[in-house]
């Protein structure tokens, strides 16, 4: 059963073991429509580890995740992917030789034209929606500022144009909850703004609500309505960046308590 007034994502009681290492710790907490939240923490935290389980890439070892008050634990990156959540990755993930504008249109939900009975029973149709498909890729484009390398092989790209595709690729999927993971790793100082405001345009215009990985704090603290800290598979403090601040344990957590 759907509960549109919930939170969009609701993760309980996560947890994640490699051999000896718990990587997730009984992590829980909410992503409400229209929020950005962050997640930081430092390296080996369990923050992508986090994300591969909400995403279906991988299985928890413990917990539930509910997407729109349906319990989708353990469903496939495909299905969860029709279902709304879509994901960037740390490193890009484009597909290298396909071109700029292909990436993009094959990473629009439900392609009739893929479904070769849909194609024979309805070619009108299927037409229509690619056609429908392509206007978007297009306006997809001019948003990112891509449109010159419109047809270059994706793999050609350099790194900050990738990460743009990668944010454009989940415009494509019309998601009702976007994880970014690290939209700002290996990025220019111009680029990262860019981004930001992209983020930032997205979720005030068209309602995209995100839950993002950074370590970049000025970034994080310019998009984020609320932060979660991780630190060794746990929830360390929930709150405002100022809260984050002013808490020791954080401080501690990045830096060691050895006090050298
Ligand atoms: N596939 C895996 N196999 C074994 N250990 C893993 C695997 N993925 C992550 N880990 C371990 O789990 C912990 C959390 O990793 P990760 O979620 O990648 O952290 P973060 O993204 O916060 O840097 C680390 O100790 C890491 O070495
Ligand atoms: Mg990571």
């Amino acid at each position: 059963m759907t509960n549109k007034s919930g939170p969009i994502l609701d993760v309980r009681n996560l947890g994640k073991a490699y051999g000896g290492v718990r990587a997730v710790n009984n992590i829980s907490f909410q992503v409400n429509k229209g929020e950005i939240v962050g997640i930081i923490g430092p390296n080996g935290a369990g923050k992508t580890t986090t994300f591969n389980i909400i995403a279906g890439a991988e299985r928890p070892s413990a917990g539930e995740v509910f997407l729109e008050g349906v319990n989708v634990t353990g469903r496939s990156t495909e299905q969860l992917y029709q279902l709304g959540l879509a994901r960037t990755f740390q490193l890009s993930h484009e597909y290298p030789k396909m071109t700029t504008l292909e990436n993009l249109m094959v990473a629009s939900k439900s392609q009739y034209g893929e479904n070769i009975f849909m194609n024979w029973l309805y070619p009108k149709l299927v037409h229509e929606r690619e056609a429908e498909v392509v206007q978007k890729a297009g306006e997809t484009l001019e948003f990112l500022g891509l449109e010159h390398v419109a047809h270059q092989l994706a793999g050609n790209l350099s790194g900050g144009q990738k990460k743009l595709l990668e944010l454009g690729r989940t415009m494509m999927a019309d998601a009702q909850l976007i994880l970014l993971d690290e939209p700002g790793a290996g990025v220019n100082p111009t680029l990262m703004q860019k981004i930001g405001d992209m983020i930032t345009d997205l979720n005030e215009n068209c309602g995209f609500t995100f839950c993002l990985i950074e370590h970049d704090m000025e970034l994080i603290e310019r998009l984020c309505h609320r932060i979660i800290v991780l630190a060794e598979g746990q929830i360390l403090l929930e709150g405002s960046m100022k809260d984050v601040r002013n808490d020791p344990h954080v401080v501690d957590a990045y830096f060691g308590s050895s006090g050298e």
